[in-house]
């Protein structure tokens, strides 16, 4: 069907194209309980993944469950909106039902000078990036950085299409602890090096909500 844009209003401003992210704050208790249960012993994903860091660590299902029950209902309603903003609100989202389909979850252990180069995430519809620890005195190494016209160390950079009048083509994200992140699989990004000693640890998850009328 159509997607037909009819105003509700004297003025609007939207934005139609191009891909929309989301942003949660976690539940400190959900921080917590990932960091406790990381553990070297978990297996290690890495040499099927792109990044250039010392372990990605599969989450067992415990730990895939208890990101999908604090930050599912999150997850949904990305999906939801995002299928409001492409029918332009043709699209009604209490006629249906939602269930989460996680294909994996790992967490990512990057040390100073390791990084992650460009890349997407394949075989699912949504990803999803979650902060959980920053090596002691990175603030120091981003005071110094932010003196630079184009601060990097440490950040998640996303890119997708081509800079243009009033549209962007990237943005960066300077991490923070507690902090989590919604965008599709499709959208290229990429994660700078620090030189800060220490980890700075983060999570992801590769997902589909399926949905199903109700
Ligand atoms: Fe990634």
């Amino acid at each position: 069907m159509s997607a037909i844009f009819t105003p509700s209003a004297d003025k609007e401003f939207f934005t139609p194209f191009g891909p929309m992210l989301g942003y949660v704050r976690m539940p400190p208790n959900l921080v917590e309980y990932l960091n406790a249960s990381m553990s070297e012993q978990l297996e290690d994903h890495s040499a099927s993944l792109v990044g250039k860091v010392r372990q990605e660590l599969l989450f067992p299902k415990p730990l895939v469950d208890a990101a999908a029950g604090a930050l599912g209902n999150a997850l949904i309603e990305y999906h939801i909106r995002a299928s409001h903003r492409g029918t332009f609100g043709d699209y009604d989202h209490t006629a249906k039902r939602y269930e989460l389909n996680i294909m994996a979850g790992w967490f990512v252990r990057q040390f100073e000078n390791e990084y992650n180069p460009l890349h997407i995430h394949t075989g699912c519809a949504l990803s999803c990036v979650g902060y959980l620890r920053l090596p002691e005195g990175i603030d120091d190494e981003w005071a110094e950085d932010d003196k630079d016209h184009h601060p990097t160390h440490g950040h998640l950079q996303f890119a997708h299409g081509t800079d243009s009048h009033y549209s962007v083509s990237n943005f960066m994200i300077r991490p923070r602890v507690g902090d989590f992140y919604i965008f599709p699989s499709y959208m290229f990004h990429s994660v700078y090096p620090f030189k800060t000693p220490g980890e700075r640890r983060s999570f992801s998850m590769n997902l589909s909500v399926v949905e199903s009328e109700a």
